[in-house]
């Protein structure tokens, strides 16, 4: 008989792509006993967004987190998510790096470390396969599925055979978007089978399109020995296929499934009460519990799909969704074909987005996909359109070979530098992987983790929906930015909720700040973990100069703690909304620099004074979890700057005004 095993992901990819990954520590804490007695292959604990959302959301430390699982869990096989060389980020890191948090993630109690790369190129999972293999882990080389003219078979054996030679030990078919259907997986599984019988093969879907039993199911056929699933309240939708079905499906098929059944049903019990409380308070989404086959047409992976409603919805332009769906694929081909995971995803859905609210394609062009153009994040499937290529980069030059092989070592720099802050290396790599979220936690930490007011999105569910204002305007904000307080506008098809915390490929700003539209005075911001000294007036303020550059008080992380003064957002209901910065009148002569989309001010890069020749990037701004460059359209100097760090900007907003 043969034996068909199973990798419970109800605490990583069910808990992202259901309910964001918000799911808390201490909310699943009770079950992780009972689960260590279900007889799973391997458990997916930690990795891909569990990282930064406990640090982000949860006040949790992460490794914390995986320490308590590991205790609690003995004798279950951890498996965690690595983005290879992005590690659990979202750019390339140096190669020590890498290692480091391979080996401390192994240290710390992950068994099986599941490695891919968002392109397929090799090259990006060399280091991260090499350290697992080297710290005595389980590595589990991964082919993220796609469909495309140049995706074919033959190319995904040579992964295959290329992976095995670096020393995995298992492969993975992640189909992150549910897009493989059951002829499709039964074809794969049989190639890769017939090339390397020896490593166990592993499925990895998700129920969008509602194909994954199906799938799942003649995967087996073709001789798959894993299945990725999630106890059943956890699972469907946007998440894996229920462990129970597919445990009760494949028995009466004749294969041994070594589940204890008993094990399940107090699982299954325990994660209703689980899920119950994410439905009231708004984070489950019926949305992501449906299935949806337009993922079969766009290739948009679970997550993404609520991702970019969300963001269109803060633009208050929701109206522009179908437009945006219909040129995803688009930009998807121009782009090389790329797999549509983290990150790409997200680059390929926000420039989508931005060539739909630009009006004209690539007019804007965020700096990832500018990176991605550069060959920054490994070779493409296919070329990407040279046109589309030479228009995005100008003179720029393209990397060749391994980018990261450009990148110096920076655990041992960024551990002096942190110095007292850092209390462990796990510290510094979590401050390496997310600099400002790590700092804010640390920060957090030393303060015993204050009470405070969580921002609440979310109005009763039942309670009927604010009615829209005619020109809505983003909230002021007491909250960062991405919780969109605003009521979205009713769209025909989606149920108008509130708009709770993105999904769960949402890539963060970079920017958690608290400056209200309503405050002025001098801030304290930290960037990078450098504290930085902002003066912020109204707009219509008298000194319109005072309010542009911001000086760095301080060259080091460590050194300076915030002043105490710096305000913290207070609870208190905002005041009316105060305009924000009216685009001034420009007078004769002069130019008007004007942000080019809605988003968030991330980085100013002039001064009143300065000369610029035209192509001088003038202010970045965050949007669509992009950074969007806004460079001078002629040479000239900087006359005024009414851009302000972390303020929000609509489309049309002065930003830069040039003489
Ligand atoms: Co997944």
């Amino acid at each position: 008989m043969r034996k068909v095993n199973f990798t419970e992901t109800v605490l990583r990819d069910a808990n992202q792509s259901l309910i964001a990954t918000r799911l808390p520590y201490d909310k699943f804490e009770p079950i992780l006993e009972t689960m260590n007695k279900a007889g799973y292959y391997s458990a997916e604990v930690w990795g891909g967004a569990t990282f930064d959302v406990c640090l982000r959301y949860l006040r949790e430390d992460p490794w914390d987190r995986l320490r308590k699982i590991r205790k609690k869990m003995p004798d279950t096989k951890l498996q965690m998510l690595l983005r290879g060389q992005n590690i659990l980020g979202y750019k390339h890191y140096p190669d020590d790096v890498v290692r480091k948090f391979v080996e401390h993630s192994v240290k710390n109690g992950i068994d099986i470390i599941r490695i891919f790369d968002a392109l397929n190129d090799v090259r990006n999972l060399e280091v991260a396969i090499d350290e697992t293999v080297k710290q005595g882990a389980h590595a589990s080389g991964t082919i993220c599925f796609t469909t495309s003219p140049v995706h074919t078979l033959e190319k995904n054996v040579k992964m295959v055979k290329d992976l095995k030679k670096m020393g995995v030990k298992s492969i993975c078919i992640k189909d992150m978007a549910g897009i493989m259907g059951p002829k499709e997986a039964y074809d794969l599984v049989s190639a890769i089978k017939d090339a390397v019988p020896e490593l166990p093969l592993v499925i990895h879907t998700h129920c969008t399109t509602g194909l994954a039993f199906m799938t799942c199911l003649k995967g087996v056929e073709a001789g798959a020995d894993v299945l990725d699933t999630a106890i059943s309240p956890m699972s469907g939708g946007t998440a894996q296929p229920a462990t129970e079905t597919l445990a009760y499906a494949l028995r009466s098929l004749g294969y041994q499934v070594d589940l204890d059944d008993k094990v399940l049903i107090k699982m299954a019990d325990f994660f209703k009460g689980v899920r119950a409380g994410f439905i009231k308070d708004g984070t489950l989404d019926p949305i992501s519990m449906a299935t949806d086959t337009q993922c079969l047409n766009y290739q948009i992976p679970g997550g993404m799909l609520s991702n970019l409603i969300s963001q269109l919805k803060m633009m208050n332009a929701i109206d522009k969704l179908d437009e945006a769906l219909a040129e995803t694929p688009k930009v998807r081909a121009d782009m090389g074909y790329p797999p549509l995971v983290t990150p790409t995803s997200q680059m390929v859905g926000s420039q989508a987005v931005q060539n739909v609210l630009a009006g004209e394609r690539y007019k804007v062009v965020g700096k990832e996909i500018k990176a991605y153009c550069r060959g920054e994040y490994g070779r493409t499937p296919a070329p990407i359109d040279a046109k589309i290529q030479k228009k995005i980069l100008g003179n720029t030059p393209v990397v060749k070979g391994r980018f990261a092989d450009s990148l110096e070592p920076e655990f041992e720099k960024t551990k002096k530098e942190l110095g007292a802050t850092a209390k462990s290396d796990e510290d510094v790599l979590s401050y390496i992987a997310f600099p400002q979220v790590a700092m804010a936690f640390f920060k957090d930490r030393e303060a015993g983790f204050p009470k405070k007011e969580e921002p609440k999105a979310a109005a009763p569910a039942a309670a009927p929906a604010p009615k829209a204002p005619a020109t809505p305007r983003p909230a002021p904000r007491t909250a960062p930015v991405y919780y969109a307080a605003a009521p979205a506008p009713a769209m025909p098809g989606y149920t108008a909720r509130p708009i709770p915390p993105f999904a769960a490929s949402y890539q963060p700003p970079h920017l958690v700040m608290g400056v209200r539209d309503d405050c002025t005075g001098t801030f304290t911001v930290t960037i990078d973990g450098k504290p930085y000294q902002v003066a912020v007036e109204r707009a219509d303020g008298p000194a319109p100069a005072a309010a542009a550059p911001a000086a760095p008080v301080a060259a080091a992380p460590a050194a300076a703690p915030a002043p105490a003064a710096a305000p913290a957002p207070a609870a208190a209901p905002a005041p009316a909304p105060a305009p924000a910065a009216a685009p001034a009148a420009v007078a004769a002569g002069e130019t008007a620099v004007n942000s080019p989309m809605p988003g968030n001010v991330f980085k100013v890069e002039c001064k009143p004074g300065q000369a610029v020749k035209a192509g001088d990037v003038l202010v970045i701004l965050e949007a669509m979890k992009m950074e969007i460059e806004v460079s001078a359209p002629v040479d000239g100097t900087v006359k005024a700057v009414a851009a302000t760090v972390g303020s929000t900007v609509n489309t049309d907003d002065l930003l830069v005004t040039l003489g």
